[in-house]
């Protein structure tokens, strides 16, 4: 079976860390291209990961090079012409998350990809986290019963890229942070959100030079599903002490907790005095080693076995949605219902 050729769009944070996830650990899934408007950027990830072939815009890569898929790792406000355009000339698309901005561009996306019969798959790498998946089957398997509460956290240690704190931009930490609890939590509940309260709070942006206006850098979600389960997401990021997320699911018959404060299974002591250190993880793609590895060889399975893939774009737009009406009721200082976003653009 031929290896599934792959131009990677976008060579900042997360476009090393796929190219390098690729490089090592998918053994399916060939490099072949690079895409970055930045060319310093473009030529230090293309020299780290040795692709040769380097494009400063993804029609430039249409034209002169041939692929089958794309692995988009760009700004959100840039996801859904990317996404669109390569869907459009038949390439399977990869697309991290959040999906987009709006609704009006996840369906946009949805569309392209679907009626040019190609895999869309969302960068949701805690579906593949192997103590996330465990936990998830161990639900539907009934052994805790019902889900009634889930607490969801993911806290950050710094600040993201710019673009990424201004709410225009991004959507802001609801999004950029907080989207996988979002998936999780909707995931885990095997239902889909009625509705959301949200409290933001800003207690570092001023002395980091955070000056964009509702930035937060701290957000407590509530959020109440259709099946009668309640969910509370917290976000904090940065959270300056390591890259912390963790999950319990409270059910009819027994509790799931998924992930621990402790990071790597070490225990370091030097002195007597200041007794036993247990490191914590460090940043997210330390935490997520494994999911960032599966959701690729997923996605590379799923185009040569003409396979769906586990999380796609209804995915995606669910957890858009949940940004929506998250950030309307912040700003609205009020609860708000899914249906009044998703009626309303
Ligand atoms: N799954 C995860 O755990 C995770 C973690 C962090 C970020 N992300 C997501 O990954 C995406 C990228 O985040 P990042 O932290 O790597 O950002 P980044 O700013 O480090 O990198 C983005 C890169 O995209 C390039 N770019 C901008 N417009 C482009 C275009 N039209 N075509 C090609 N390249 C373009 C930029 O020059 C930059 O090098 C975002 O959607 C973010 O939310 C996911």
């Amino acid at each position: 079976m031929a290896n599934v050729r792959i131009c990677m769009i976008g060579a900042g944070r997360v476009g090393k860390l796929h190219s390098g996830t690729l490089r090592r650990h998918v053994p399916g899934g060939d490099v072949v291209a690079l895409v970055d408007p930045f060319e310093r950027v473009l030529n230090e990830t293309g020299d780290q990961f040795e692709i040769e072939r380097r494009y400063t815009s993804l029609e430039a890569a249409l034209d002169a090079t041939t692929f089958d898929a794309v692995v988009i790792t760009t700004p959100t406000p840039t996801h859904r012409d990317l996404a669109v355009l390569a869907a459009e000339n038949g390439k399977h698309v990869f697309l991290e998350k959040p999906m987009a901005l709006t609704l009006a561009e996840c369906d946009d996306i949805i569309t392209a990809t679907t009626n040019n019969n190609v895999v869309l798959q969302m960068g949701f790498m805690r579906r593949f986290d192997p103590d996330f998946a465990a936990a998830w089957e161990r639900i539907q398997a009934g052994e805790i019963g019902e889900p009634m509460i889930i607490k969801s956290l993911t806290h950050g240690p710094g600040l993201p890229p710019a673009w990424a704190t201004d709410l225009k931009t991004s959507n802001g930490n609801l999004a950029e942070v907080n989207s996988h609890d979002l998936d999780t939590t909707r995931w885990m509940a095997a239902s889909a959100p009625l509705r959301m309260y949200v409290e933001v709070a800003n207690f570092k942006g001023a002395e980091r030079g955070v000056t964009s206006e509702h930035y937060y850098d701290n957000m407590f979600a509530t959020v109440k599903f259709e099946s009668g389960a309640m969910a509370s997401i917290s976000g904090v990021c940065p959270c300056d002490y390591g890259y912390d997320s963790r999950v319990e699911i409270v059910g009819k018959k027994g509790i799931i907790q998924i992930g621990e404060l402790k990071g790597e299974s070490i225990v370091v002591c030097v002195d007597r005095d200041h007794g036993l250190v247990t490191p914590i993880f460090r940043r997210w793609p330390d935490r997520f080693r494994w999911g960032y590895i599966r959701e690729l060889e997923h996605f590379v399975d799923c185009i040569r076995h003409e396979r769906a893939p586990i999380v796609g774009g209804e995915d995606g737009r669910w957890a858009v949605a949940m940004v929506l009406a998250g950030t309307r009721s912040f700003l609205e200082e009020r609860p708000v219902y899914l249906q009044e976003v998703m009626s309303d653009y």
